[in-house]
């Protein structure tokens, strides 16, 4: 009897983690509470630091739009997704929007500033009496960003936290990262002789592969070299190397995704202690780039096994949302890997089910999420 009750709920854990989230329940609607977002910019023109010296493409190429900025199809991306998270919380946001309760920021860049302002507009058409054009079925919404050099939040940790940097270093630097890169050295001799530049790390790697992702999917013609197993299939797996290589300690999780978990941990406890301000916010989009999806993919360990290690495309986002059911907050983590693909449940480990309570989630995720980030950081500047 006992065995068969143990066998019983294993098979409902099991249901329970494998339901497609495509069908959103009214019930999931009502107990929603809050939600935070964090995408990743549509796709968009090279980078010019990311140009190599021998790529056909330059600037006439990217013209008007210029360098690292949204591509068509990158804004329809964009929009798109705003739509995706219409259609998914329709009932929970309403169709009005109240200034209080929608957050959005973006890193300061072009490309992740308009992303933002598309995905609130596939969010946010006006209806009844804030259509306020005739042919323009658009509100504006404002949203924030914090200066480069000052936004220690979603940009990507740099010298303004020396311990993350040492960290980085020393796992650069490691025995295990020399033996990769050995064990990678034709592929990176051969990309050094047909970029005209120095390929020696993964990060350069990772540079010319957002390079010739971003002209692959402007449908440009791409250089005879990156055929025969170049692109994608080498160049993608040194490219999430650096993403590995770039959360390969705890100290580095902790200071990449945990920083951002760290933020929508404070979030949730204020929503479900009644102390959030303003009380009646609702969403917060995060606009940014790859890695502010991967490191929380990483942090919450959804980006361990070689079949999850994939590089979050264009507009993918991590969902992270806030259920109360009969006075019990839990959790709830979504993946959208690409902006038509479904919505991902993740279960965190440990927790029994997609639903993961909040003081579970918090036990679980403690040993990754920084207590106090000024002082990890070693940061001579407050970070908060
Ligand atoms: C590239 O080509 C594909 C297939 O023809 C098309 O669906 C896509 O929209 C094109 N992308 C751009 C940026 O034109
Ligand atoms: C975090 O650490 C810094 C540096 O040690 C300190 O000045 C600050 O008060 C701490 N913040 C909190 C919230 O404890």
């Amino acid at each position: 009897m006992f065995l068969r009750l143990k066998y019983y709920l294993t098979a409902v854990c099991l249901a329970t983690a494998v339901v497609s989230a495509k069908e959103v329940t009214e019930d999931d609607m009502k107990t929603l509470r809050l939600v935070h977002a964090f995408f990743r910019h549509g796709a968009r023109t090279p980078e010019l630091k990311h140009l190599f010296p021998t790529d056909p493409y330059g600037v006439d190429t990217f013209a008007p739009m210029g360098y690292g900025q949204l591509t068509n199809l990158g804004k329809r991306q964009a929009f798109r997704l705003g739509e995706r998270l219409r259609n998914r919380y329709d009932r929970f946001l309403g169709k009005i929007y109240y200034p209080e309760e929608v957050y959005g920021q973006s890193t300061d860049f072009d490309r992740t500033k308009a992303s933002l302002q598309l995905v609130l507009a596939g969010l946010y058409p006006p209806v009844d009496n804030q259509r306020w054009h005739e042919q323009l079925n658009w509100q504006p919404i404002p949203t924030h960003y914090k200066e480069d050099h000052l936004d220690y939040f979603l940009r990507r940790p740099n010298k303004y936290c020396p311990a993350y940097m040492a960290e980085l270093d020393k796992a650069l630097t490691s025995e295990q990262h020399q033996e990769y890169l050995e064990s990678v050295r034709s592929t990176l001799d051969f990309l050094t002789e047909n970029t005209g530049m120095q390929v020696k790390t993964t990060s350069a790697a990772f540079g010319v592969y957002q390079t010739i992702r971003a002209e692959h999917v402007m449908n440009l013609t791409l250089p005879k070299w990156t055929e025969n197993g170049i692109y994608p299939e080498a160049l993608n797996k040194l490219a999430i190397r650096q993403c590995l290589i770039e959360n390969s300690t705890p100290k580095l999780r902790r200071l990449n995704g945990g920083r951002s978990l760290q933020k929508v941990i404070d979030n949730m406890l204020a929503k479900s202690e009644c102390r959030l301000q303003p009380e009646n916010r609702k969403i917060f989009l995060y606009s940014g780039h790859e890695n502010n999806v991967v490191n929380l993919l990483t942090a919450l360990g959804f980006f361990d096994s070689v079949e999850d290690q994939y590089f979050p495309d264009y507009s993918s986002a991590f969902v992270i949302e806030l259920h109360e059911d009969e006075e019990e907050f839990a959790v709830k983590l979504l993946y959208l890997r690409d902006v038509e693909a479904e919505y991902e449940e993740k279960q965190l480990k440990g927790c029994e089910d997609v639903l993961c309570p909040l003081q579970d989630f918090i036990r679980l995720t403690k040993t990754v999420v920084p207590v106090n980030f000024t002082e990890e950081c070693q940061s001579p500047v407050n970070l908060d």
